[in-house]
């Protein structure tokens, strides 16, 4: 059997089990925007980090299949802690203020595997809510 994984769609279809992950790992970052009077991520940077970690990710040829997806998301409901990015299947959250964060989480995390412990998001925090 051949478990050699190739560059090609009809070989990664054919070597890779549907339970194997098709990246290696998937970043998610809230781009969020709502009303003026609501804080949301959109309002602390997010689509730059965002914009960041896309450009960073490419040019270290960490993109595609097998490898590292960055993708944009609405509301993770964890507000509170925003601008804030998850990286699965680790489930690992983040927030981050500026382009040095992004970079230490690609560089850290998203290429060798490794948590940024001073980025995470505790374990806690999501959004406030107003009670009934
Ligand atoms: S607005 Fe970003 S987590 Fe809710």
């Amino acid at each position: 059997m051949n478990e050699t994984r190739t560059g090609t769609s009809a070989d990664l279809k054919a070597n890779v089990s549907p339970l194997t992950s098709y990246y290696e790992r998937h970043i998610f970052f809230c781009l969020n925007d709502r009303k003026p009077e609501e804080d949301c991520c959109a309002r602390h940077a997010a689509q730059q980090g965002f914009d960041r970690c896309k450009s960073q990710v490419k040019a270290a040829g960490m993109d595609g299949a097998g490898k590292v997806r960055v993708n944009k998301a609405g509301c993770l409901d964890r507000c509170d802690a925003g601008p804030v990015a998850v990286v699965y299947p680790d489930a690992v959250w983040y927030t981050y203020v500026d382009n040095h964060d992004i970079d230490e989480i690609v560089e850290s995390h998203l290429k060798n595997g490794k948590v940024v412990e001073r980025l995470l998001v505790p374990g806690a925090l999501g959004r406030e809510r107003a009670s009934s």
